[in-house]
């Protein structure tokens, strides 16, 4: 069943002010929120609350990876904040992720998801750490490995989409950023794809950050966002 409140915004700012600022404009009814390191590395759990308290579900983007006991502790302190989706790297292993899994408990409120391959690595980065075979190759072996640790999903790419759709199952979560809407200006994102065009190649859930976050009117592009997905799927 396609999620009725597929987009994320990405709360990337160097202060809170800012953060609120948009916050304040959002409307928790249509999207979510992602923290990432750099805002919580600053912020830490004081802003994550006030999240939450304005009414949002929060993504808390650290990319645990580490020891199984380690993680587990850090994925279990992230569910104690309140948080709706917490992540780890699949490359930390069958263990560690196992370790995660298992401390969220029987029904979990929290999705736990995993990061297969950094779409900055190019399959030559891949080479130059061990890992042979191209890229989509370790994508797919690492969200094969995820999903066998009961994990809920993968970020990927909207080009990985199709490809991740294929092989596992339908209700396997696929989280994509790198989203541009139509006429948007790309950024530093190399190869990126509009909200309406990841959604219909399997993602879902969308990370869009600059498009909502620096436009004059966040309430009003979130809102055209949603418009252009709804007119097109
Ligand atoms: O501003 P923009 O829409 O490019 O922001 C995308 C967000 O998604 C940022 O928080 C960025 O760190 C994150 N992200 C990404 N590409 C990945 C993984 C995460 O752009 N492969």
């Amino acid at each position: 069943m396609r999620e009725t409140k597929p987009l994320i915004i990405a709360l990337d700012f160097a202060n809170t002010r800012e953060a609120f600022l948009l916050v304040d404009q959002l409307d928790p009814a249509l999207c979510r929120v992602k923290i990432g390191k750099e805002m919580f590395t600053r912020f830490g759990p004081d802003l994550v609350k006030r999240v939450i308290n304005s009414g949002f579900e929060v993504f808390l983007d650290l990319k645990f990876h580490d020891i199984p006991n380690t993680v587990a502790g850090a994925v279990a302190a992230a569910a104690d904040l309140g948080i709706w989706m917490v992540n780890v790297h699949a490359s930390g292993g069958r263990a560690m992720m196992e370790a995660a899994r298992n401390c969220l408990g029987e029904n979990p409120t929290t999705k736990l998801i995993a990061v297969t391959v950094l779409t900055s690595l190019a399959s030559s980065d891949l080479h130059e750490v061990g890992v042979q075979g191209t890229a989509e190759e370790q994508v797919m072996r690492l969200a094969r490995l995820a999903a066998d640790c009961g994990l809920d999903g993968v970020v990927c790419s909207a080009r990985e989409t199709a490809l991740l759709r294929q092989g596992l199952q339908p209700d396997f979560l696929l989280i994509t950023p790198g989203i541009r809407p139509v006429g948007d200006s790309a950024g530093d994102q190399k190869r990126t794809e509009t909200p309406a065009a990841a959604l219909a190649m399997g993602s879902n859930y969308l990370v869009i950050g600059r498009p909502v976050t620096q436009a004059t009117d966040p309430l009003l592009k979130l809102k055209q966002i949603l418009h252009e997905i709804h007119s097109k799927i």
